[in-house]
């Protein structure tokens, strides 16, 4: 397929994980590719032809800078984050910062300051959770955050429907990368943790950046030409259960 073929997109959180499994797509697809995140070299090992871009999303002066330098874009796929787990009362003020910071703040900066750089008729798509849907224990500021992200692709949707540009979300359920990785690590029992995170789907297994990418492909291209500010599952049917 070359569903991208002339399309210039920007992915946030391209080193690794979904983002990097979105941008080998999309390059596969024809698409000229801006990556960023904040380690160059993970960004060069995604796809070393692309135009790499080290920056926070959460820093407004890097992102303004960088909007003065930003080619005119096709697509964004707002995908960069981070989880911090704890509770609301287990979380210290300075972690909620930084999780609304890495969660929230980075795509509001990246719509404040790219929305003038976007075509007409582009497609932008937010990386959410499932979790910004569903509360569950020990998530607390991270799901505050993805719901806030979720409410963004819907108000950017309103915002841009005159310019024809659609904005989306996709919320993940959990899938093994650098992240979750992390959370698992810090926990007592990795390999049960990991157990316990597929099981609580019908599909009773995690998903993988291949499937996740998948529906981010399927949003920025023209064939959802007509969907705009949806909140998207993908998460083995988690969103389903009561
Ligand atoms: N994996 C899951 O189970 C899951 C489920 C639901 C939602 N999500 C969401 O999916 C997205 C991708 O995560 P992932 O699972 O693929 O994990 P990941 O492999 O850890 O990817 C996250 C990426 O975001 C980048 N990033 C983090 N903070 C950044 C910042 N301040 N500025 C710019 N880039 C930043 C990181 O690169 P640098 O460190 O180099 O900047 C990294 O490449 C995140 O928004 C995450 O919350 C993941």
């Amino acid at each position: 397929m070359t569903r991208f073929a002339g399309k210039r997109i920007l992915i946030t959180g391209a080193g690794s994980g979904i983002g990097r499994e979105a941008a080998r797509r999309l390059a596969a697809e024809g698409a000229e590719l801006v990556l960023v995140g904040r380690r160059l070299d993970y960004l060069k090992d995604t796809l070393p032809e692309a135009r790499h871009v080290a920056l926070d999303h959460a820093d407004e002066r890097a992102v303004a800078g960088f909007s003065n330098l930003c080619p005119e874009l096709d697509g964004m796929f707002l995908n960069a984050g981070h989880l911090i787990p704890g509770s609301v009362q287990g979380t210290s003020v300075e972690a909620f910062d930084e999780v609304m910071a890495l969660n929230l703040r980075g795509p509001w900066l990246m719509a404040h300051y790219l929305g003038d750089r976007l075509r007409d008729g582009a497609s932008v798509v937010l990386t959410g959770s499932n979790i910004g849907l569903r509360a569950i224990p020990e998530s607390a500021a991270y799901s505050v955050a993805k719901a806030g992200v979720h409410m963004l692709a819907k108000v950017l949707a309103l915002e841009w429907a005159p310019r024809r540009i659609r904005c989306n979300a996709i919320a993940p359920g959990p899938v093994h990368t650098a992240m979750v990785e992390a959370r698992l690590r810090s926990g007592g029992d990795p390999e049960g943790d990991l157990a316990r995170l597929g099981a609580v789907n019908p599909l009773k297994r995690l998903g993988t950046e291949a499937e996740v990418a998948a529906l981010a492909l399927h949003l920025l291209s023209d064939e959802a030409g007509w969907t705009t500010g949806a909140v998207i599952p993908v998460d083995g049917g988690a969103e389903a259960v009561y």
